[in-house]
């Protein structure tokens, strides 16, 4: 089956679908995404998802080329073209393609803003790395300023990955002035004496959707929340840590830089965490 996929108005087929080599997304990076999962067919935190875009675009004084309203019903039909069940959905919008490359914006009246979707089929609730456990090494963070602007600048965070991978290990933390940020693609936590620690909004990180809903959950729950900046050193001795991203959910981490945590195996935190979150967010997809 050909993917069908979302291009300025259009349903394609994947090889019919086609962007200017003009646009600003492709030459400046000039553009910001949202990966939405999708479990037994439906939407998971979607509207934690568009309002993070109305955001990302506002910083950016970009114009969505489409109405947040209009946005769920795309979403809903590639999910229903592509008959997918369980997955994601890549959604990118950037500020359009000028008649020539141009550091200086381009009048929104007169070049529109690209959009594209396209979804990804993926076993996600499953995961076989969720039993096992995740390894990390911890890199320095060189990223840009603005990590809260949800842009398609990942050449970094696709570098941190490939350090990983070379490294014979799944992820990395960033640490900036001795503090962990973020995963290369994913919110950073640890647990210790029950207690979860995260890293509090600001610039520097990107507020998470799964983050959001995840800390709800576990106020509900009556666990112990700290927003706060941790060490690599903190988190090495910490009980358990894991990771939350929409890709993801929550994610145990089981080594950092070499040393186990607890056991070496996942902890009982981020599995109930990964529980509680999978059941009572396919209670509320759309
Ligand atoms: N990444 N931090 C960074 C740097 C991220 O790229 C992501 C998401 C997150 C988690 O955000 P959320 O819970 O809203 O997915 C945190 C997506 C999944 C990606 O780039 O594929």
């Amino acid at each position: 089956m050909t993917r069908i996929v979302y291009v300025n108005g259009e349903y394609l087929p994947e090889d019919q679908a086609k962007i200017s080599v003009f646009d600003r997304g492709f030459l400046f990076a000039d553009g910001v995404y949202e990966v939405t999962s999708v479990l037994d067919g439906q939407l998971i935190d979607f509207e934690g998802h568009s309002k993070r875009l109305e955001r990302s675009l506002g910083e950016l004084d970009m114009v969505s080329p489409v109405t947040m309203e209009d946005l769920l019903g795309i979403h809903r039909e590639l999910v229903h073209r592509n008959d997918v069940t369980e997955g994601m959905i890549y959604l990118q919008i950037t500020r359009g393609a000028d008649a020539d490359r141009d550091f200086v914006f381009p009048d929104p009246e007169t070049v529109p803003s690209s959009i594209v979707l396209f979804t990804q089929s993926k076993n996600l609730a499953d995961s076989p790395a969720a039993k096992v456990g995740m390894k990390v090494i911890s890199i320095e963070d060189i990223r840009w300023g603005r990590r809260d602007i949800k842009t398609v600048q990942l050449l970094y965070p696709s570098i941190g990955k490939m350090m990983a991978k070379k490294a014979g290990k799944d992820d990395a933390w960033m640490v900036e002035d001795g503090f962990v940020t973020e995963g290369t693609s994913n919110n950073a936590y640890i647990v210790k004496d029950g207690k979860i620690i995260t890293r509090h909004l600001g610039n520097e990180i990107l507020h998470g959707i799964t983050r959001a809903t995840v800390l709800r959950f576990a106020r509900e729950a009556q666990m112990e929340v700290e927003e706060r900046s941790f060490t690599i050193d903190e988190a090495k001795t910490a009980d358990e840590a894991f990771i939350t991203s929409a890709s993801t959910f929550v994610m145990p981490v089981v080594e950092i830089d070499g040393v186990a945590l607890g056991d070496g195996t996942p902890g009982p935190v981020a599995s109930r965490l990964r529980e509680i979150y999978l059941d009572e967010s396919r209670k509320v997809a759309v």
